[in-house]
């Protein structure tokens, strides 16, 4: 459920009809919609609630969508941050979101990530490996504090979806096994510079089926209950993210209530404090991506191009995992469908939206949405062939803010600098 509507013959974005955003913003513009994301969290929320699953942490995973107006609107509900660099946690600080709520994950943190994340106080430090769990150790110490962990277990399950997003598999870059857990914590325990908290897991993302994650949250809690056994302190299992969202053509995924069920059923009876990661399932369908129809070009060997304004820098799911996204005209034309290619304007032929998908007609000067753009849209985008990062819109109501603003070409030059031996040649304007 999204609150992307037709209303009076066009699409709108809760009460603000999205050719309004188009003319006051150009295109291509990100727009979210603040009700969509407050849903999503509370529908999540009150799920886990009232499968009896205590008062769990909700984790947002700020790599789905980083903007700072975004994660105060779901910081305003309550959310914590799952977040993976400096700069995540930066944002989820500005946001409002208190330290003790923010969990930094990632496989690879560097000295003086853990450092800055001890400063700030995060609430949760999910270590990957030993070395990693060592570093961690050393920089508490070196700053006389105890980092407060959890231990991130690869359970070797195959949670289908795209290669490149799946994550719990032993060959994959993520966690360590169950028996290297259990060794770790137990050296954890007796470490200086450590508190270890609890265990995590995350097996991916578009994670359509409950099964995988039955399967991983099983083992999860054999862990727990194999550490509780051996005497050690266990009080919190951070289930990670991974619940999938419905890309229009697919078998609809696993509801959030679903979802609540199966953890209810899975770890009846285990006293723990739950945590959550999920990015995608809060974002996803509360953006879209809003682009113009730069002309139809039509070859003579058949194929028909719906060129746009906006292109794999903006939008790059399509070309790097082979996404689909639902394309909506905002204004449809009343007419048999008609078949086209959606493409960008960059030079390469990876700049493809979609091929061969059925539209209502398209014109040039036409404005269409890319639905589900919410999560990994904006936050993936860049300027490849120095086109302007593309600016983001948030609606509440009948209202709408720019809240990032597309730079200028001063601002992106800028940036940069000639090299000092470079100093003495006359920049061609
Ligand atoms: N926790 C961890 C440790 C993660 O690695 C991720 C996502 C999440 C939570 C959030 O997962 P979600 O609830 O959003 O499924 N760029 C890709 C998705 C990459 C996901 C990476 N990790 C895409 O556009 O599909």
């Amino acid at each position: 459920m999204n609150h992307f509507e037709v209303l009076d013959g066009e699409l709108a974005c809760e009460g603000v009809p999205l050719r309004a955003i188009a003319e006051a913003v150009g295109t291509p513009v990100y727009v979210y919609s603040s009700a969509t994301l407050e849903r999503h969290y509370t529908v999540l929320r009150d799920a886990l609630v009232a499968e009896g699953l205590g008062d769990p942490l909700i984790a947002y995973a700020v790599k789905a969508n980083s903007n700072l107006a975004v994660l105060r609107t779901l910081g305003n509900l309550g959310a914590g941050a799952d977040t993976v660099s400096i700069g995540e946690i930066k944002r989820a600080l500005a946001a409002g979101i208190p330290p003790e709520r923010i969990v930094f994950s990632g496989v690879g943190k560097s000295e003086s990530e853990l450092r800055f994340a001890l400063e700030v106080g995060v609430g949760e430090i999910n270590v990957e490996s030993e070395p990693e769990m060592h570093l961690a150790s050393r920089v508490a110490q070196s700053l006389g504090r105890r980092a407060t962990i959890a231990i991130r277990v690869n359970p070797d399950v195959s949670a289908g979806g795209h290669a490149k997003i799946s994550t719990g598999k032993a060959d994959n870059k993520f966690g360590v096994s169950f028996s290297e857990a259990e060794r770790l914590y137990v050296q954890a325990a007796n470490n200086a510079g450590l508190n270890p908290v609890g265990v995590t897991c995350h097996i991916g993302s578009q994670i359509t089926e409950l099964a995988p994650l039955e399967e991983a949250f099983i083992k999860m809690r054999g862990l727990v209950e194999r550490l509780r056994a051996g005497g050690l302190h266990v009080e919190r299992l951070d289930l990670g993210g991974g619940l999938g969202v419905p890309y229009f053509n697919m078998p609809t995924p696993a509801s959030p209530a679903d979802y609540a069920a199966m953890i209810a059923r899975t770890m009846k009876g285990l006293d723990i404090q739950f945590a959550f990661e999920p990015g995608r399932m809060i974002a996803a369908n509360a953006g879209v991506l809003l682009a113009t129809v730069q002309h139809i070009h039509e070859r003579p060997e058949g194929r028909r191009f719906a060129v746009l304004d906006a292109a794999m820098n903006d939008l790059i799911r399509p070309a790097m995992y082979d996404a689909y996204h639902d394309i909506r005209p905002v204004k449809a034309r009343d007419a048999a469908p008609v078949t086209y290619d959606v493409v960008g304007p960059v030079c390469e032929t990876g700049d493809t939206f979609t091929r061969d998908r059925d539209l209502p007609p398209l014109e040039a000067g036409d404005l269409v949405a890319f639905m589900s753009a919410g999560a990994y849209g904006a936050v993936m985008s860049s300027e490849y062939n120095s086109r302007l990062l593309v600016p983001e819109v948030l609606v509440k109501g009948d209202e709408f803010a720019v809240v990032r603003p597309r730079p200028t070409y001063e601002d992106m030059l800028e940036r940069e600098r000639p090299a000092p031996w470079q100093a003495l040649l006359k920049t061609r304007s």
